[in-house]
Formats: C-alpha cells, sequence, structure tokens
C-alpha cells in the first residue's frame, strides 16, 4: 500500500468514488459521513421516492450539523452544506454506478440470498480494482463474498448507528481479503474521520458479539425473576458506568433485531450456550412489542 508503487490490479490508492447500495438508517448516514469527509458518493435504492426521502433526511441531519460546527460561521455553514449535498447522486440502478466506483458499500436488507444476487451482478460489472463490502451486523462476509470473483478485495465496513455521531468502524477481513485491500480500507475509515478497529470474519465481530449476550443475559436475569429492568439499568450504569442500561439499549437496538440476531447465531453455533434464545424476549417481538420504535418494548413510550 505505501511501496510508492502498486501492483497491476490497483489503480489508485485512495478511494474517491463509492457506491452506497441501501439507502434506508444505516446507508444514509454512510453516504451523508463520506461526503461531509469529501468523497463522491452515488446512493442507490430501489426507487426514486425512497430516494428522494434519504436526501431528505440527510439534508436534515447536516443542518443539524451545521448549526453545531458553524455557529458562527453561517456562510461557511450553508457552502458545507451545499457542497456535502452536491457530493451525492442517487440511482436506482447499482450496475450502473460501478464503472466509476472504487468502493461499494452495501446496506441493504439483511438477507443473505437478496445480498449474494446483488453482488454476483456488481462482480460482474464492476473494474478489476473496484473494493466490494458489507455493513451487515450478523451474516458471515465470507458467505457474502463467495458470491463474487473477488475475494481477495471484499470485506467488512461495519457502521454503528447513528452513523454520523458513533465514531467506531469495525473494519473485517476474510481469510482472502488482501493486506493491499484492507490497508484500504482502513485509511477509507480514517478518511471517514472514524475510529476502527481490525476484525475478523466471526459472529457479532467486537462490539455486537460482547454485547448482545451481555443484554440478552440481562434479559435472563428478568426471567429468572431476580431483578426489574429498571434495577438493571440503574445497577449497570451508576455501578458500571455504561450511558445506557442493557433494558434502555434492547428497547433502543430493536427487540426484533436482537431476536433477529439472536435466531441466526443459535442456528449456526447452537452448542454455544451464550446464543441460546430467550422465551421473554420471543414472546415480546410476538406481541409486536419492538422497543422504542413500536411505543413499548420492556418499557412503554407511549406519549
Ligand atoms: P433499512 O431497512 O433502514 O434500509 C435498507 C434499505 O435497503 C431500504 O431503503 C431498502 O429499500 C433498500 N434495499 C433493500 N433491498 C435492496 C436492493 N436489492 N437494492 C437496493 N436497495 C435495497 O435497514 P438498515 O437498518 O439501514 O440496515 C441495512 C444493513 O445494515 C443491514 O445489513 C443491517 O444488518 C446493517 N446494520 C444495521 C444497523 C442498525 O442499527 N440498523 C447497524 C449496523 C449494520
Amino acid at each position: 500500500f505505501s511501496r510508492g508503487f502498486s501492483s497491476s490490479a490497483i489503480r489508485q490508492t485512495t478511494i474517491k468514488h463509492l457506491t452506497v447500495i441501501g439507502g434506508g438508517l444505516m446507508g444514509s448516514g454512510i453516504a451523508q459521513v463520506a461526503a461531509s469527509t469529501g468523497h463522491q458518493v452515488s446512493m442507490v435504492d430501489q426507487s426514486d421516492d425512497i430516494l428522494n426521502k434519504s436526501k431528505a433526511n440527510i439534508g436534515k441531519s447536516l443542518q443539524r450539523v451545521v448549526k453545531k460546527k458553524f455557529a458562527d460561521d453561517p456562510k461557511g455553514g450553508e457552502q458545507f452544506l451545499s457542497e456535502t449535498m452536491g457530493r451525492i447522486e442517487t440511482s436506482t440502478s447499482a450496475v450502473a454506478c460501478m464503472e466509476k466506483t472504487d468502493l461499494v458499500i452495501e446496506a441493504i436488507v439483511e438477507n443473505l440470498e437478496i445480498k449474494q444476487k446483488l453482488f454476483s451482478e456488481l462482480d460482474a460489472a464492476a473494474p478489476k480494482h473496484t473494493i466490494f463490502t458489507s455493513n451487515t451486523s450478523s451474516i458471515p462476509i465470507g458467505d457474502i463474498a463467495s458470491s463474487t470473483k473477488r475475494l481477495d478485495r471484499f470485506g467488512g465496513l461495519h457502521f454503528f448507528n447513528p452513523v454520523p455521531v458513533m465514531k467506531l468502524l469495525e473494519v473485517i477481513r476474510i481469510p482472502a481479503t488482501s493486506d493491499e485491500t484492507f490497508n484500504k480500507l482502513l485509511a477509507f475509515g480514517k478518511d471517514m474521520q472514524k475510529a476502527t478497529v481490525n476484525c475478523k470474519d466471526t459472529p457479532g465481530f467486537i462490539v455486537n458479539r460482547l454485547l448482545v449476550p451481555y443484554m440478552i443475559e440481562a434479559v435472563r436475569m428478568l426471567e429468572r425473576g431476580d431483578a426489574s429492568p429498571r434495577d438493571i439499568d440503574t445497577a449497570m450504569k451508576l455501578g458500571a458506568g455504561y450511558p445506557m442500561g442493557p433494558f434502555e439499549l434492547s428497547d433502543y437496538v430493536g427487540l426484533d433485531t436482537m431476536k433477529f440476531i439472536l435466531d441466526g447465531w443459535s442456528k449456526n453455533y447452537p452448542e454455544n450456550p451464550l446464543f441460546r434464545p430467550s422465551p421473554m424476549l420471543d414472546k415480546l417481538v410476538g406481541e409486536g412489542k419492538l422497543g422504542a420504535k413500536s411505543g413499548e418494548g420492556f418499557y412503554s413510550y407511549k406519549k
């Protein structure tokens, strides 16, 4: 990467243009931060309607950033806003974006077959140097990459919600990821002004591998009747210094998301007791109590 010459397959050392596929919660945040840090971005989703909404949300989010960062310089703020928005173009065809792109970040629905189909189409259309990554939370990167013939140029970039606020980026390599690719992904993370950590392609990478079993262990404590959600949250906030307790965090993340991750892991690793399903979590999700977004989870959010 920094040897002063590049291999024939790679024609540049920096990521100038990226394609973010999926303009939902994560994709729009990734597009926003990438554009804010000077990258050209194509954001792809299934319809112009969705893309227009995503772009409007990015605009609103950027306005909040500008209000804070350019409090004394409204003119500079306006310029930053219009330049950043100007770096984001939208498209309903990922394939059509491939020609000019150095990096793909996929943030579509969490479904292996759909991700594989997308990447196999992109593999045929993208230039040789283009690096492919997924933002998946729970699917092995290697399983997604197997749909392509560019395993050395495949990795994971796992962002955290909300992307503009959370400083961490997990950079994941599969065994076939080349050092050159991995170094480029780390450099890209720094360009995005994120703190990067190196991860292998293991379930949950670093953060979720520790966080999900911890949150589920709190639910098991409640299932046994050992303590109340409020007391467990208070204990972890004041005794362990965590900014949110495990039940507040579960409600924020979404109980359906937690169940989805846990179900996937317990299916793939049935021998691991940390990944066992939780009857209480299953019941709440079955009743449509998904956390803050549905108005009720472990706590009620109804006004
Ligand atoms: P979301 O549901 O908000 O957004 C997904 C978007 O992808 C939707 O706008 C949908 O229209 C679009 N989409 C679906 N299939 C598509 C296709 N074939 N081509 C183009 N666009 C398509 O989902 P969210 O939360 O943004 O998650 C996306 C990915 O990020 C998932 O893999 C998830 O595991 C991962 N992730 C989610 C986090 C979270 O906190 N929500 C955190 C880190 C990763």
